[in-house]
């Protein structure tokens, strides 16, 4: 006896009618084996309420993918175990029905018995791929034929109430819509006519990440300015001309020395105690202010200047020797400033000093007095302490 091959749909309807059974709810109908009408695809006046197929009974969940094919290799040995019978009654050895082990086996099975039996409700058209074979799956456990989805895909949108497309033919040609223009209507008017699409907007660079400009260094720039001839030419002609411009405004200023005044105030008789040489002014104003008794036996206070009669070095005063000591060519002065050595031709010469209003001496150097020329007698050149 020929063995017969089961179809996909065959195997997952004898799956489906085996676990029912299996499961004892006697209440839950049978998938119905009769193939609903197909419905045709072009029928868009169809609403999908109108094309969804009929909903399972409660209590039945749709079963997986896995379930089905679960179902269909365990019903696999199930559907041929009556053919093992006849080989068994005639003394052969009893063969093995050939299940399908996999989901491939048993998808390559489906689509060899596509030319076979067809299930109810499938359509003439043979399922191409996986995808098609497990949706004809599903729909006839479900009851409806697989012809029904696209018909209940294509009535969608007319439930939702969208506008149905105009067909092709309802279309204007591009001639029409040009005659229309020309009339001063609008391609729009005149039916369906494209929306211009608005150009899109060009997407300027992120900040920051567009081609950066190399940044070179002053000095870098300056140092290419330079090498050019014509620009250190005008750097040296201008360089030139701001040095003249310095000596010129230099030229217009007077040379000036700033002096000290000649007049100023040394402190009261008391600092100046006798027989003593200050020199704290000697750095500043160029004078020493001795107290002695030893010129002539008179008790005077006096400015000696700070320089030697010989070629106006500055001499030092030597207090362990008490004299002044000019350190070019060695004269020495007494502390009265009469010279006694050395190459010093005169005595050192005095300054005019007076008692101030505010019992402070004021010196005034603007006042010299030479010894030599009996000058040294005017009261102007000394003060006498009370
Ligand atoms: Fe003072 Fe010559 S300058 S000794």
């Amino acid at each position: 006896m020929e063995k017969k091959k089961l179809t996909t749909a065959e195997i997952l309807a004898l799956a489906r009618k085996e676990g029912a059974l299996g499961s004892g709810s006697a209440g839950s109908p049978a998938p119905s084996e009769e193939a609903p009408e197909p419905v045709q695809p072009d029928a868009p006046q169809e609403t999908a309420a109108d094309a969804a197929p009929p909903s399972p009974p409660a209590g039945e969940k749709p079963k997986s993918t896995a379930d089905i094919l679960a179902a269909a290799r365990a019903q696999g040995g199930g559907a041929a175990a009556p053919k093992e019978d006849a080989p068994a009654a005639a003394g052969k050895p009893a063969a093995k029905p050939a299940a399908p082990k996999s989901t491939a086996d048993i998808l390559a099975a489906a689509r060899a018995q596509g030319g076979g039996a067809k299930p109810a409700g499938e359509t003439s058209a043979k399922p191409k791929s996986t995808a098609d074979i497990l949706a004809a799956a599903r729909a006839q456990g479900k009851g409806a034929a697989p012809a029904a989805k696209p018909a209940a895909a294509k009535a969608k949108p007319a439930a939702k109430g969208a506008a149905p497309a105009a067909p092709a033919g309802d279309r204007p040609s591009v001639q029409e819509m040009l005659a229309a223009v020309r009339k001063g209507g609008t391609p729009a008017a005149a039916g369906t006519a494209p929306k211009p699409k608005l150009p899109a907007k060009p997407k300027l660079p992120a900040k920051g990440k567009g081609k950066e400009i190399p940044r070179r260094s002053f000095f870098a720039a300056a140092g290419d300015l330079l090498l050019i001839p014509f620009n250190l030419a005008w750097l040296l002609m201008g360089a030139i001309g701001a040095i003249w411009s310095l000596a010129a405004a230099r030229f217009m200023m007077p040379n000036m020395v700033v002096e000290l005044p000649s007049r100023f105030k040394v402190g009261p008789p008391s600092d100046f105690p006798l027989g003593t040489v200050s020199e704290k002014y000697k750095a500043a104003r160029g004078v020493w202010i001795v107290h002695t008794d030893q010129y002539n036996g008179e008790n005077l206070i006096y400015a000696l200047t700070a320089v030697c009669t010989h070629l106006g070095c500055t001499p030092n005063w030597l207090q362990a020797e008490q004299k002044f000591k000019c350190p070019c060519h060695g004269s020495g002065f007494y502390i009265n400033g009469i010279n006694f050595e050395g190459p010093a031709p005169r005595p050192l010469e005095r300054v005019g000093i007076t008692l101030a209003a505010d019992g402070m001496l004021e010196v005034d150097k603007s006042v010299k007095f030479q010894e030599e020329l009996g000058q040294w007698a005017d009261p102007a050149s000394f003060y006498e302490p009370v």
